[in-house]
């Protein structure tokens, strides 16, 4: 079996839908941001703080190249399709799932959340222009899975049965 990577926004339920594709298959789940975090030994926000968002895409580009071989789910954080060499390596990691969703659903989620340092200081309307300015780079190459309405157990699901 291959890696099953998740790709979508921010709030789009990557970690809460790989957590239950995890428990399912009985594979590891491991997160970008997690193993950025854990081997740089700050949160994503010290870093984008500290070291900027060009530092961290870089980071991310790195870690790419190094992925687990073992069959695992790997969930991604929101941006990391936004450079081409990273879709590439996404696609030759494993197979690669877009969860997506509306934007209406991903902004309720988000609006609360203070740990994303692209959502600082930004409008709804800023915020909409970024999610749909991604939606080709997330469709370039994956399986897209709409997730609107679905429980993380039902996402799981249907990725399951796309496998
Ligand atoms: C980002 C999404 C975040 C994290 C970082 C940048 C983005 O991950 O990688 O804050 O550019 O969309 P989540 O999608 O898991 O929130």
């Amino acid at each position: 079996m291959k890696n099953i990577i998740l790709t979508g926004f921010m709030g789009a339920g990557k970690t809460t839908a790989g957590a239950a594709l995890g428990g399912k298959l009985q594979l590891p789940v491991y997160d970008t941001d997690h193993l950025i975090e854990n081997e740089h030994g700050l949160t994503i926000r010290e870093i984008f703080q500290s070291h900027g968002e060009q530092l961290f895409r870089e980071m991310e580009t790195q870690l790419l190249g190094r992925l687990p071989s073992e069959p695992a789910v790997i969930t991604t954080g929101g941006g990391i399709v936004m450079r081409a060499e990273n879709r590439e390596l996404l696609k030759r990691a494993g197979t690669v799932f877009f969860l997506s969703c509306p934007f209406d659903e991903i902004y309720e989620r988000l609006k609360e959340d203070s740990t994303r340092p692209l959502l600082y200081e930004k409008t709804k309307e800023e915020i909409r222009q970024l999610y749909e300015s991604r939606i080709p780079f997330y469709r370039d190459g994956s399986i897209e899975i709409d997730t609107s309405g679905k429980t993380p157990e039902e996402v799981a699901d249907c990725i399951i049965s796309s496998l």
